[in-house]
């Protein structure tokens, strides 16, 4: 055997938000806002709707590309709720939005390929990538507040560029694209043809009235896939249930391979998706809105830049001033404050002049780990 494993895999590593969550987790009495998750449970119809699929014997294979009732469900939400227009021949039901981003790149990249991500960016994209053999090709957006300079933009498009994947609301920054973004993306979009793959798993928590999206530029509608999750709205991570939407021919593709990776989602978690999509997540998104308002008052105060996130539960402070990197700033902080942040160079090389708080953990662990972020800032700052 000349060599034991795919030289992509061996390349990759292990999430590194785990391996350090994981590590600091033994640290005795650390408070934790490291968690990408909601800590709210899931609702009880929900659930009911679970146990009646149990109860009814959804127990066998469901369909490759999801449940017809769930398909068509999804196709009223979009047009309800988002204004979108697709048919049930355009959706494939998706473990989470992740096994619908692995299934995207891996229809879509020839060994080569060129695939633009603005950074900092949401950690899984790049291992698909790299798996691939295609080329990530990213620029930092930290100077225009994490939104679009179209010259930026237009410097990375080559002949090779493929996809274009855009997050709004963003992980790690909590970021919204304004319309001034998405139209330059589109823009650009239009004049090269390439695909945008719209990662629009925190759609539905934005504190602004309007989200501008680039599903508003119908014209590029054969361009875009939309993966989408239940995980965060609906507190539902562990369901693993989401869904990609795009133009038929596709999606065709997409789900050719997608159904060799998965075979099909638990029939119980479609079945509960079902009665997801008509509960309403505006009572969680206040929860998160007031804390976000908190915690920008309480960087304020501690006098910590932030660029004010208007969507997602994250915030991205800027952490330069004191001169260390941010893995080490989050061993610091971990090992000798006892509260637990993800480095920002996770995110993308520029992200290591910040960390990422989540908000979505425990109000009272929220409220003890900033109390806990500003004593080390101050015994930082000699004061
Ligand atoms: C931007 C983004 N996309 C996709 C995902 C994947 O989530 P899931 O597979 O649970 O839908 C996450 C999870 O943190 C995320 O932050």
């Amino acid at each position: 055997m000349k060599e034991r494993f795919n030289r992509q895999v061996t390349n990759i590593q292990f999430s590194g938000i785990r391996s350090f969550s994981e590590e600091v987790s033994k640290v005795e009495g650390i408070i934790s806002m490291t968690i990408g998750e909601p800590e709210f449970a899931t609702e009880q119809i929900i659930k009911d709707a679970a146990i009646e699929a149990l109860n009814r014997d959804f127990t066998h294979y469901p369909p490759s590309v999801g449940f017809l009732d769930l398909r068509r469900k999804i196709v009223e939400f979009e047009k309800e709720k988002h204004g979108l227009t697709y048919d049930v021949s355009e959706v494939v039901i998706t473990n989470g939005a992740t096994s619908g981003l692995a299934a995207v790149f891996m229809a879509l990249l020839n060994p080569g390929d060129e695939v633009i991500i603005p950074e900092p960016m949401y950690v899984a994209y790049a291992p698909m990538i790299a798996y691939c053999q295609a080329k990530l090709v990213s620029f930092d957006t930290s100077s225009e507040d994490y939104q679009i300079d179209e010259a930026k933009l237009r410097a990375c498009v080559s002949e090779h560029t493929k996809i274009l994947v855009l997050t709004s609301p963003n992980n790690p920054t909590g970021c919204v694209y304004t319309q001034e973004s998405i139209d330059a993306i589109a823009r650009v979009a239009k004049e090269y043809g390439f695909f945008v793959l719209s990662d629009d798993v925190y759609n539905q928590l934005v504190y602004l009235d309007h989200l501008p999206t680039i599903h508003d530029h119908t014209e590029l509608r054969d361009q875009i896939i939309i993966a989408q999750s239940l995980s965060k709205p609906y507190a539902m991570t562990g369901w693993r249930i989401g869904y990609l939407l795009g133009e038929t021919s596709v999606i065709r593709e997409i789900a050719k391979i997608h159904q060799y990776l998965v075979t099909g989602i638990s029939s119980i978690s479609q079945k509960a998706a079902i009665a997801a999509l008509d509960t309403d997540p505006t009572r969680v998104r206040e929860i998160y809105r007031r804390r976000k308002a908190f915690a920008m008052k309480r960087f304020q105060e501690m006098g910590l830049p932030c660029v004010e996130p208007q969507g997602a539960f994250y915030l991205f402070p800027n952490i330069s001033e004191f001169k260390m990197d941010s893995l080490a700033f989050c061993r610091k902080a971990a090992y000798e404050y006892k509260v637990a942040l993800v480095p920002g160079v996770y995110f993308g090389r520029s992200g290591d002049t910040n960390i990422r708080i989540s908000f979505a953990c425990k109000e009272e662990e929220l409220k003890e780990g900033l109390n806990r972020l500003e004593k080390m800032i101050r015994d930082l700052r000699g004061n």
